[in-house]
């Protein structure tokens, strides 16, 4: 299982208004007792944060907001003492627009790095074709007014893409790759990874399609070659290490072929979940979608309900109980568990006043600060960078770890549970039954085999025909070590065992 780090809204070892890496490091305990597995890094390379990092200056470097290399020395050799890995944020697709590579290449056409970028001549008087970029719906190309051209930006004009056509790009990228493998690194998170390459024509969208940021598209045969390479540089190190890839392709197929013949990348998020509705429906399309696209074997599902880029599924799902159900499924379903930190403590989205909204994509109510204990900051200088999550008071780590029905002690519940089970850690899933408001799926290793049931309705729910069951854990801590009454309460999950006669 691994856990989503926002390295800016995590932890404070200064109780600053910004989070650091040794911040982090001052709560892997916290991590290691949730039960934690591995640690994502969103990046915390040197960057004009124009989107927070993912504008990168300097991938071999740590911006002074979040420490030093020493720090993230200190950091990984910190997380591998506990037992646990960490993987870290690996933007390939662009660089920041002050990443010295881009201010060299847009110095002159001639320049060294000019065509480690995607620059064209615009067309008639605007740009060259009807890309658009992420992020407020401008075009995806920007007019220099040093040469005249256009260069490509899927997301903001400061965010330039980078040209993975030039072998140049790819050995660089490469080089990244191998320095933090060289100082430790488990594997990466490749942010769009799927956006790398190109449609070498540059062809318009169509007109029903052009509206919509052009990267959502893209789709391109030569991008798994340059996966192909990426996953023998990773499989020439020793011990296991991986990449899991955002591949923000809605189509389960699509999606499904990033994992190559087990030849490109370990893992791919399953996004079509991460936006599903809480409908009993829909989840049983992704998981019977996700079953039938991933081959079983090349391929394992990556399972996530919410990160840094949407409204947390707590308040996307409705309340602290579908969000309690919607932890038993996560940590129930055949593959990898992302968890986004503070999931784990039930926050809701967080209601940002404008004034106080700092990101370009709006995306601030998600990424507010972890609350640790109910005191004024909760961990942090009275003025965090973003507000702290709503209730703090009531939801933050210390009030939840001593609370046995909290949600914190839900997930590590779940978590142990997960970690001592061979039916759930690696055994089938099979979808029993939907229907509008209730998902059943069966998880079974040999002799082991466990029932998942989910109650996605406000009303109580009947499950006709079911066999004896005991329940093993309720997601709301109701009728546990008792035998199944055949219903399901409002938004109750259950994890069920089988019963002998
Ligand atoms: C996806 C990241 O998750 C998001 O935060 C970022 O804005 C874009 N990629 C651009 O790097």
């Amino acid at each position: 299982m691994f856990y989503h780090v926002y390295p800016r809204s995590f932890a404070s070892s200064r109780g600053a208004a910004v989070g650091d890496l040794a911040g982090i490091q001052s709560r892997l305990g916290y991590l290691q007792d949730l039960g934690v597995g591995a640690i994502w890094l969103s990046p915390f390379y040197p960057s004009p944060m124009k989107d927070f990092g993912y504008d990168v200056a300097d991938y071999c470097g740590v911006d002074p907001v979040f420490g030093t290399l020493d720090d993230a020395d200190r950091l990984i050799a910190a997380v591998h003492e506990r037992g646990m890995r960490i993987i870290i944020d690996w933007v390939p697709g662009h660089t920041s627009d002050e990443h010295p590579w881009f201010v060299d290449a847009r110095s002159s056409r001639t320049s060294k790095h000019r065509d480690w970028y995607v620059w064209r001549d615009g067309s008639g008087d605007g740009p060259p074709n009807n890309w658009r970029a992420a992020f407020k719906g401008v075009p995806a190309w920007t007019r220099d007014p040093a040469s005249g051209q256009y260069f490509l930006h899927s997301f903001l004009p400061g965010q330039p893409d980078l040209n993975w056509e030039n072998p140049d790009v790819r050995e660089a990228m490469h080089g990244v790759l191998r320095f933090w493998l060289d100082r430790g690194v488990d594997g990466f998170r490749a942010d769009v990874v799927h956006n790398i390459g190109k449609d070498p024509l540059l062809l318009d969208l169509d007109s029903e399609q052009a509206g919509v940021p052009r990267f959502l598209f893209n789709d391109e045969a030569h991008t798994h070659e340059y996966l192909r390479e990426i996953r023998s540089l990773l499989d020439s190190y020793d011990g296991d290490r991986m990449m899991v890839g955002e591949v923000v392709l809605f189509s389960t197929e699509q999606m499904a072929a990033y994992y190559g013949r087990g030849d490109e990348l370990n893992l791919v998020f399953n996004f079509k979940s991460l936006y599903a509705p809480w409908r009993a429906r829909a989840w049983a399309e992704c998981i019977r979608e996700s079953e039938a696209a991933l081959s079983p074997q090349y391929a394992w599902p990556a399972w996530v309900l919410s990160n840094h880029d949407l409204p947390r599924h707590r308040t996307r799902y409705g309340g602290e109980a579908q969000a309690r159900a919607a932890a038993l499924m996560l940590l129930t379903l055949r593959g990898t568990p992302f968890v986004y930190m503070g999931e784990e403590l039930g926050l809701p989205e967080a209601d940002v006043p404008d004034e106080a909204r700092v990101d370009p994509g709006g995306r601030d109510g998600c990424r507010v600060c972890i609350p640790w204990d109910a005191s004024l900051g909760a961990g942090w200088s009275e003025e965090p960078w973003l507000p702290l999550a709503p209730e703090a008071g009531l939801r933050n780590v210390e009030a939840q770890a001593q609370d046995p029905a909290s949600m914190l002690n839900l997930y590590r519940r779940l978590i142990r549970i997960r970690a001592n089970s061979s039916a759930l850690r690696e055994g089938s899933i099979e979808v029993l039954r939907h229907c509008g408001k209730l998902l059943v799926y069966r998880r079974c290793m040999q002799d082991d085999s466990l029932i998942v049931a989910v109650n996605f309705s406000a009303a109580e729910v009947l499950w006709e025909d079911a066999p004896a069951l005991a329940v093993e854990v309720a997601s709301d801590a109701r009728g546990e070590g008792e035998a199944f009454g055949g219903s399901l309460r409002p938004y109750q999950a259950l994890l069920m065992s089988p019963r002998l006669a």
